[in-house]
């Protein structure tokens, strides 16, 4: 099975593709994607460090998350790498609507390992979202060299989907973890259903 088809039975379980109309308006702002591309990194290897810091009892879960927050923050690099190299900048943070949404999901309370779990699956879904955004531009913008960036991004994010996944799993039951999952796949469609869609976001 090629890597495609075997991360698309994994991943797609992501109940509603992007609308179609995003990746031509995202190739015609693609500062604006590059900067909000290079937040979404850095945020990415922030929520690493925090779970790290939060759950540093649990041994497997530091040591796994450990190389990821030097792989995001590497991912932060190649971002920034291709913004300078166009003349674009850096410029401030935006407001990132998408994931303060799914942070009204998190269940509030409940147990340590619960809130654990709440955001390993948040992350899982962003990853697979992030993997769904990196594909369509790989395969539909004209800029070669960012094709074969978002390619290679695609390929690394959808490892950590995989590992978010089963940290989870070790650490809750399964059959909880596959219940909420099905929770946050349904809420994510329609937080993206209720989204405008923008070429100036990654999500
Ligand atoms: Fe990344
Ligand atoms: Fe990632």
């Amino acid at each position: 099975m090629t890597w495609e088809e075997s991360t698309r039975q994994k991943m797609l379980h992501l109940k509603l593709p992007t609308d179609p109309r995003w990746v031509g308006i995202a190739e015609m702002q693609i500062e604006e994607i590059l900067v909000d591309h290079a937040y979404c990194e850095q945020k990415a290897a922030s929520s690493c460090i925090s779970l790290i810091l939060r759950f540093n009892d649990l041994d497997e879960l530091v040591d796994t998350l450990t190389p990821i927050v030097a792989e995001e923050w590497g991912h932060f690099e190649r971002v920034l790498e291709q913004l300078r190299k166009r003349g674009m900048k850096f410029g401030f943070p935006r407001k990132d609507d998408y994931v303060i949404k799914l942070n009204e999901f998190v269940k509030k309370g409940g147990s340590r390992i619960q809130h654990l779990t709440e955001h390993l699956l948040m992350n899982a879904l962003i990853e697979a979202r992030s993997c769904e955004r990196f594909k369509l531009l790989s395969k539909n913008i004209a800029d070669q060299e960012l094709q074969k960036f978002y390619y290679e991004l695609m390929i690394s994010e959808a490892g950590h989907f995989v590992t978010f996944i089963e940290l989870a799993k070790k650490y809750q039951d399964p059959e909880k973890v596959n219940e909420r999952w099905k929770e946050w796949l349904d809420y994510e469609a329609k937080v993206l259903k209720n989204m405008v869609v923008r070429g100036d976001r990654m999500h």
